[in-house]
């Protein structure tokens, strides 16, 4: 049975050292918090850092004993490396610059170097706990290497990855140094996945950016195998937050804890207060400051709320030995300090400030009493608060102001929403929800509570893990076709004991790679030899069949003892022949067409256009990838309403797109060749579109490769050019023993 392996820097448990005594204290902060409901409930064993540098072997062995008890394994890292990899690389490169905080970004060598180092050990102890076949689940942006350093240890493992923050849009990921090195090691993962669909599209167009691999339907295409991107938005333990607060609010106030005993009595104090609650760890992404003005700009408006509404904030300390967090600390201090200072008085202050964590308990004591939610953070890949608050309002009674920058806004669409730079309107939305009518309320607490109580962290983690284990079935479809031993022993063998061969190969993107110039892809040294190898075994018969213009194949190809078929098949040189043609010319059409496609030509940097005989072809290899895209579905669009009734087609190639007289097609050439030269062996090897032709012309005891593994009528495939070169060979070297 394949067992699944957890892998995150934080555990859902933390280790300190208390007057030399080993505590275990659960771990704040979203990825910890949500998950381990569901590895407690699942046979899976958790690797991660337990948040301390034990002092020696024996420490070191009762950290582990510990973590055994919660099915956890420690990956113990010494001052250094987390002063580099976790306060340097994570939190002070990754973190800032993945919320958009880019002038907090350190670029530092030492850094990267620790966080490529850490992300080594992480694989490793995943390598060591890890049996055949098992399931790997990565979590986070501190460990984004690891899924490509497993691909090339254990290829047998199936690797998911979880981005628990957001994925920022191209122009910011662009700035980083490491970039390529970080998406690749992404690219190592079967399945990645995402809280909401922005990050997964910024994912996969920085993917197409910066790699250049092409991406169909969330699909991004590796040359050996896919890699699966999709978006799950994490939910949290519905159940347990509800019961609990149903318990809570059950109890009669003396058996209530001092937490949930002093609540009460400030609320009591005063007729009609309200309570407005906000819960995060200290950090710049959570727009604390920004709050604190809006709540003051709330009762300088608002002036009859002084004495009768608190906001309690509780900031649970985080990451303080990085500059940023300290700063903000100070800066938060001095807020609260003034705002208490300008509106307090003897028994009344506005803001209860917390700077610490506290127990679930106390959490669920706060949610179910406060009146508002008011969650508002400048960046937050979901926000787990809102969703345990709303969880937690088993009376409906409460209203959530929140961020629409958080990812949980885009479940909780009937929340207030405020943009949390705007401090005008997030002070009138606190007025608003205090004085919102409790139907309306209510209505709204319900709708959110229906969606978050379906897909609750349960589902999420299983409906990810369902999804990474059909990737394995996904990723064997892909195998299926593939040239395997097998498949090329047959058609070795078939090669053999025929008496007549007739080989039609295409070229770009099957004899050739792809070049932003198309004239610099001449033929090289290696490929003559290897074409001439071929067409020199007696009996056999090469075809060269391209789009290609006639010139340009003759000035590579004329002197040789190929066939060659020009321009999709309107021209044909035979083996020391002349050049034919093979339907005679009009080309008045040329006139009509060309001035659309300068047009795009000239909205598109980086296209250009190529004069056939026989066509017209826009190339947009060059241009930006999204761009090129969009123009290209443009001009498909317009093309079709004007060649309608007329003697044209489109063929859409790769990153090009070519007007052609019709009836001139690579299948038609060949089988006429064919018919005409018969042969008891026929293979055909081709790239794109065009190449279908021939793959569907050529009778049925055709040996057809595709090259690349889009869809094709080709029964078989190879992955580039490279192994087209490397089966040719084989081939012939096959046929000279
Ligand atoms: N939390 C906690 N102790 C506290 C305060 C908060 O464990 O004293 C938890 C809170 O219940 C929530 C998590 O920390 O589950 C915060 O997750 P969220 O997604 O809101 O933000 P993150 O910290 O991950 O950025
Ligand atoms: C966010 C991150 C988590 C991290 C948590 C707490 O939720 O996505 O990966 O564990 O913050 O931060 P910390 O640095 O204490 O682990």
């Amino acid at each position: 049975m394949t067992r699944l392996i957890i892998a995150s820097n934080r555990l859902p448990v933390k280790i300190d050292k208390n007057e030399d005594e080993m505590q275990i204290t659960p771990s704040a902060g979203g990825l910890a918090t949500g998950l381990k409901s569901y590895h407690k409930a699942n046979n899976s064993v958790w690797i991660g850092w337990p948040g301390i540098i034990p002092e020696s072997d024996n420490e070191a062995r009762v950290v582990t004993s510990l973590l055994q008890q919660e099915q956890c394994l420690p990956v113990f890292l010494d001052e250094e490396l987390i002063a580099n990899y976790y306060d340097g690389f994570s939190n002070a490169t990754l973190w800032p610059l993945f919320h958009y905080f880019t002038e907090f970004a350190e670029f530092k060598e030492k850094y990267w170097k620790a966080y490529r180092k850490v992300n080594e050990l992480f694989a490793q102890a995943i390598i060591d706990s890890a049996g055949e076949n098992d399931q790997v689940w990565v979590h986070d942006y501190q460990l984004l290497l690891v899924p490509q350093i497993l691909r090339e240890k254990r290829p047998d493992l199936t690797i998911g990855f979880f981005l628990h923050i957001p994925f920022p849009s191209y122009e910011i990921i662009r700035i980083l140094p490491w970039r390529k090195e970080i998406i690749e090691g992404l690219l190592g993962a079967d399945l990645i996945g995402f809280h909401t669909y922005d990050y997964a599209r910024h994912f996969i167009s920085s993917v197409k950016r910066l790699l250049g691999h092409d991406v169909e339907f969330s699909q991004i295409k590796l040359e050996h195998r896919k890699v699966f991107v999709d978006v799950f938005p994490m939910g949290i333990d519905y159940k347990k937050f509800e019961s609990l607060a149903s318990e809570i609010q059950s109890k009669s106030i003396k058996d209530r804890s001092p937490v949930h005993q002093d609540i009460d009595r400030f609320l009591m104090s005063t007729p009609n207060r309200k309570l407005i609650l906000s819960i995060d760890r200290l950090d710049y992404t959570k727009g604390i400051p920004q709050r604190l003005k809006a709540f003051r700009l709330f009762l300088r408006k608002y002036p009859e709320y002084i004495e009768r509404v608190s906001l309690i904030m509780l900031t649970v300390p985080s990451r303080t030995d990085v500059e940023q967090y300290q700063n903000l600390k100070n800066e938060v201090d001095v807020l609260v300090g003034s705002i208490n200072g300008e509106f307090g008085r003897l028994n009344w202050n506005p803001v209860i400030y917390f700077y610490r964590s506290m127990p679930l308990e106390n959490l669920i004591e706060l949610y179910s009493s406060a009146d508002v939610a008011l969650l508002t953070p400048l960046r937050d890949g979901m926000n787990l608060v809102a969703k345990e608050y709303v969880a937690s309002k088993v009376k409906q009674k409460g209203v959530l102001v929140l961020s629409e920058m958080a990812g949980a806004s885009k479940e909780l669409g009937e929340a207030i929403a405020v943009n949390p730079n705007n401090i005008a309107d997030t002070a009138d939305a606190i007025y608003r929800a205090l004085t919102m009518d409790h139907e309306e309320g209510s209505k709204a607490m319900r709708a959110m509570q229906k969606r978050i109580r379906r897909y609750d962290i349960y589902k999420w983690a299983n409906e990810f893990i369902t999804s990474l284990s059909g990737t394995v079935d996904r990723q064997s479809d892909y195998h299926a076709r593939k040239v395997s031993l097998p498949i090329k022993n047959k058609i070795f063998k078939d090669f053999s004991k025929a008496d007549k061969r007739v080989i039609f190969l295409d070229y770009d993107g099957t004899l050739q790679r792809f070049y932003d110039n198309p004239q610099a892809a001449g033929p090289d040294p290696e490929l003559f030899t290897i074409l001439d190898n071929l067409s020199n075994v007696e009996n056999n018969c090469l075809v060269l069949v391209s789009g290609r213009d006639r010139e340009t194949f003759n000035n590579w190809f004329g002197d040789r003892n190929y066939t060659l078929i020009a321009e999709h098949g309107a021209w044909i040189k035979k083996t020391g022949r002349e050049w034919k043609e093979r339907k005679p010319i009009n080309s008045e059409w040329k006139g009509n067409i060309l001035p659309i496609l300068e047009s795009y030509v000239d909205r598109t940097p980086g296209s250009f256009i190529e004069e056939k005989t026989y066509s017209l072809v826009w190339h947009y290899r060059k241009a930006d990838i999204e761009l090129g895209a969009l123009r290209a579905l443009e001009l498909l669009h317009d093309m079709s309403n004007m060649l309608y009734n007329q003697d044209l087609e489109i063929l859409e190639g790769k990153k090009v797109i070519e007007i052609k007289v019709s009836g001139i097609n690579k299948g038609i050439a060949a089988s006429e060749f064919l018919h005409e030269n018969p042969a008891d062996f026929s293979m055909a090897i081709g790239d794109d579109w065009t190449d279908e032709f021939l793959f569907k012309e050529l009778p049925e005891s055709a040996h057809t490769i595709k090259v690349g593994t889009e869809n094709s009528v080709a029964k078989y495939y190879l992955t580039n050019y490279r192994e087209v070169r490397n089966f040719i060979t084989e081939i012939v070297s096959g046929k000279n023993r």
